[in-house]
């Protein structure tokens, strides 16, 4: 299976090409940087590339999503996108697309932690009366703040409580705790490739649900699995519970 990266030159991209080289099912076609000539953003690079290109994995920057969305649209072409930090505006554009091109789009690609999200079902329901609090933290490179994955999980449990899900405590409510708001707190340290906690706090008990990811690997076999579930799929906006069988 033929695949393209957007964004090869990130820590990302380099791990896909590392993972995808180790593996028999998948062959690396080529990638995309902006370094080269953000005029022709992607163009150059796809139209150099004479194999065909079953599947884009993208873990770039949102500045990317227009041309890479132009370019799979005209040519057909599956779309895995992994990248975070899209405003609402984009996310509609990629929806909008996937009427017309296969596409799964995730802020997370592990296995872990759309695991995690299928245990928040079952906790949020059942402790609906526990104050509900979310820790990120990730290494001081990272771009986005909250992190993807810790918006994915809050907009999973304000969708099952009705709850708000805010990013900063100092301007609420003279400070104090609205009960009915989930906080994230996003912590940036050093090199921590990713850790997500989720604290139900209630009176006498505590429990936390927490993933932590120990390499970049996880990402990268994720969204290769995607690539291989769309690769038949002639349109349809995918997440990672439809590639993880509906969990
Ligand atoms: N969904 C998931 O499971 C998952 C997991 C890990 C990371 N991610 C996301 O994947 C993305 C990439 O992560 P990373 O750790 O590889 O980041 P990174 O090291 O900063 O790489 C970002 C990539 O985007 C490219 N890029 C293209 N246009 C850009 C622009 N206008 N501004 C900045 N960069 C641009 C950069 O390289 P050039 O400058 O050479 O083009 C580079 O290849 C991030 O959004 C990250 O949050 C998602």
């Amino acid at each position: 299976m033929n695949i393209f990266i957007n964004g090869i030159r990130g820590k990302m991209g380099k791990v896909l090409k590392k993972v995808i080289l180790e593996s028999d099912d998948f062959k690396y076609l080529g990638g995309y940087s902006s370094k080269k000539d953000e005029a022709n953003l992607i163009y150059d690079d796809f139209n150099s590339i004479k194999e065909k290109i079953d599947v884009i994995i993208d873990f770039s920057n949102p500045k990317t999503l227009d041309a890479m969305l132009d370019y799979a649209l005209i040519n057909n072409i599956p779309l895995v996108i992994a990248t975070t930090g899209y405003s609402d505006l984009e996310l509609d554009k990629i929806k909008k697309a996937s009427n017309n091109i296969a596409i799964c789009q995730s802020y997370n690609m592990s296995l872990g932690i759309n695991t995690l999200i299928e245990i928040l079902n079952i906790a949020s329901t059942m402790l609906n009366d526990f104050d509900i609090e979310i820790i990120e933290k990730h290494h001081n490179k990272k771009i986005d703040s909250p992190s993807g994955t810790a918006i994915m999980l809050a907009n999973k449990i304000t969708n099952l409580l009705t709850n708000r899900y805010i990013t900063n405590r100092e301007h609420s409510n003279n400070n104090l705790r609205n009960k009915d708001e989930i906080a994230i707190h996003a912590i940036r340290g050093g090199s921590i490739f990713g850790e997500h906690n989720v604290l139900f706090a209630g009176d006498d008990e505590v429990i936390e649900i927490k993933h932590t990811a120990l390499s970049k690997d996880i990402f990268a076999k994720g969204s290769l699995k995607a690539s291989l579930f769309l690769l038949n799929k002639n349109n349809g906006f995918y997440t990672m519970k439809d590639i993880l069988g509906g969990m």
